[in-house]
């Protein structure tokens, strides 16, 4: 068996239930009775059939759509998560622009002088906070990195920047946004620089603004966000640039890990500590250190199962539509059993049937095959037993009983008479074994007999009903044997009845090429047991003497040649019935 279970083996079992199903005798069950055991084995087994046939492309069907749905959730939610980065990083960079213009233009518009003025920045200073709130400071250095002037809470004048990165960068690039940093006031800040050539010195100064970080805060906080999603800036280490939902306050740095930012919106799923997975999307703000993040706590699958139970109504609508596929193939398994266990009756019927139609022909050939045999001899006997009489008649010996010998010898001619009845019986029709066709009215045909059996019926004072139906098609059989078989099967019905019983002759178009006579009594009736035996040669209930037991053998002989059928129904005390279905056109033998 180990062979069959191959990668394969479900295919397998699929086709051996095939097999199963087709012909049940390839069963390793029984078949000749189906037991109950065998009735649910078989039952489980079309139902799981009938389920993996129907469950199995419908499961593929199933699978299919939640791989596309899950594509099209996966890209739509992807997109969005795009835009939300793309549109609040935009948001950023235009704060970061107009501040940088805006400084730029201060250092354009205003000369080295006036700059280096503090009274003067001063006044700038308070001018240009009233359009920018956030503005902490505003200062002055030269190109040695010297603080040459400044306007705001601290006190910076005199400090030197020459060693300081920043300072290096504007000098090389014209512009700088710095990382955050803690102000004074422990507020988180930056700070813009720009660089003013001063081509008449042949040197430059650097107008550097420290803004706070509330106002950016705001603009990244104010993304659309749901309540487990987060937004934030960090920069390129990780380090938080603004507060975050889940990951940290101002300077501390994530736990996601950061790869290198790029201009495009990058999207990764990233897990921490075991928790449900994020979706972290990243991308680089344009002329700062910085870097804009989000995560997501929503995955495409959990969008799909929010989809579904938001519309119940097709869950209860699948949930249902599943149950009564259930229920139909629970029927159909049944249904399909009962009918398999319907024709392997029928089957062991027809069986039963042909092979005591074959039993009953042989051991008519058989009996025929002896009377024919013992014909002969019973002649002598006969023709012995007669000599002796006369010899014993024409005797004048006084010491012989001759009424006792005439008696013994009697005896002998009349068994030898009952012997010659059977034989001439069954030698009559062994005779005709052929079939004579010719154009027949069956309800003549029945007519004659029941005339022909008028005293008897008279004389026992039974009640003999006709009801022949009228325009019967002629049909095409051997009268002689026909008139053999109502003969018989009538003479049985008189013997059955009592004086005074009723018998009821009756003939029906079955279908157009069928005629049924049913003969009905209500004599004895016959025991269910003996109905198997009643058309075995010499077999009779009749007293010694009376019956042959060769009249119904006979009958179920001519009526099989003739192509047609017979059947009895009885009940012991009731009455029988015979059914002979006759053909309208006797096939030739
Ligand atoms: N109409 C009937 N009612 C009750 N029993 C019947 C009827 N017809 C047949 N039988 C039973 O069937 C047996 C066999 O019948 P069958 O005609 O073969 O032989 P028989 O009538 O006994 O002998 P024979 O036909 O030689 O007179 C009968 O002995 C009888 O027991
Ligand atoms: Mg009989």
């Amino acid at each position: 068996m180990l062979k069959d279970e191959g990668h394969n083996g479900l295919v397998q079992k699929i086709l051996s239930c095939y097999r199963k199903l087709i012909h049940p005798a390839a069963s390793s069950i029984s078949t000749t009775s189906l037991s109950k055991d065998r009735d649910t084995s078989l039952k489980i087994r079309i139902f799981l059939l009938i389920g993996t046939l129907a469950g199995v492309p419908l499961m593929m069907i199933m699978i299919l759509s939640y791989l596309s749905l899950q594509g099209a959730v996966k890209e739509d939610f992807n997109n969005q998560l795009r835009g939300n980065i793309e549109s609040t990083r935009q948001s950023v960079e235009f704060f970061i622009d107009e501040r940088i213009s805006a400084l730029r233009f201060l250092a354009a518009a205003n000369s080295f002088g006036q700059l280096s003025d503090e009274k003067y920045l001063n006044d700038i200073f308070i001018k240009f906070k009233r359009e920018f709130g956030e503005l902490v400071d505003l200062g002055l250095i030269d190109s040695k990195g010297m603080q040459l002037s400044y306007s705001g809470p601290y006190s910076l004048q005199g400090k030197n920047y020459s060693n300081q990165d920043w300072f290096n960068e504007v000098a090389v690039r014209g512009v700088y946004v710095s990382e955050v940093f803690m102000g004074y006031r422990k507020i988180p800040h930056f700070a813009i620089a720009v660089k003013k050539e001063l081509p008449e010195r042949g040197t430059f100064c650097i107008l550097r603004a420290t803004i706070d970080m509330v106002t950016l805060n705001r603009y990244v906080s104010i993304v659309n966000l749901k309540s487990k999603d987060d937004a934030f800036i960090i920069n390129q280490q990780g380090i938080l640039q603004t507060q975050s939902r889940y990951h940290g306050n101002v300077l501390e740095k994530i736990a996601i890990e950061i790869p290198h930012p790029k201009e495009e919106v990058v999207l990764s799923e990233v897990r921490q500590n075991g928790s449900t997975p994020l979706i972290f999307g990243y991308t680089s703000i344009k002329k700062s250190p910085w870097i804009l993040g989000m995560t997501v706590a929503s995955t495409a699958q959990s969008k799909i199962l929010d989809l579904l139970t938001r519309d119940m109504a097709s869950v209860y609508l699948a949930v249902f539509l599943i149950f009564l596929g259930i229920i139909a193939n629970i029927k159909i398994s049944i249904g399909l059993v009962n009918w398999i266990r319907e024709a392997e009756r029928e089957r062991e019927e027809a069986i039963a049937q042909t092979q005591h139609s074959g039993r009953l022909a042989s051991i008519g050939r058989l009996g025929a095959g002896v009377a024919h045999e013992i014909n002969n001899p019973l002649a002598i006997i006969n023709e012995k037993a007669g000599l002796m009489k006369d010899i014993l008649l024409m005797s004048k010996d006084a010491h012989i009983d001759k009424e006792k010998f005439i008696g013994l010898i009697q005896a002998i001619a009349d068994s030898v008479t009952r012997c010659k009845t059977i034989t001439q019986r069954l030698l009559g029709f062994a005779r005709r074994m052929d079939v004579r066709h010719e154009e027949i009215d069956l309800n003549d045909t029945i007519r004659e007999v029941i005339e022909f059996l008028d005293k008897e019926i008279l004389y026992r004072n039974i009640r003999l009903e006709t009801r022949l139906k009228e325009d019967l098609p002629r049909i095409i059989s051997d009268k002689g044997q026909l008139q053999q078989v109502f003969l018989n099967i009538i003479n049985n019905a008189i013997d059955a009845v009592e004086d005074g019983g009723q018998i009821m002759v009756s003939t029906e178009l079955r279908n157009p090429d069928r005629i049924r006579v049913s003969i009905n009594d209500n004599g004895q009736g016959i025991a269910k047991e003996k109905i198997k035996h009643i058309f075995e040669p010499f077999y009779t209930t009749k007293e010694r003497g009376k019956g042959t037991g060769l009249g119904l053998s006979i009958t179920y002989g001519i009526v099989d040649r003739l192509g047609g059928s017979i059947q009895v129904e009885s009940e012991v005390g009731a009455g029988t019935t015979f059914h002979v279905e006759l053909p309208i056109r006797a096939e030739a033998p």
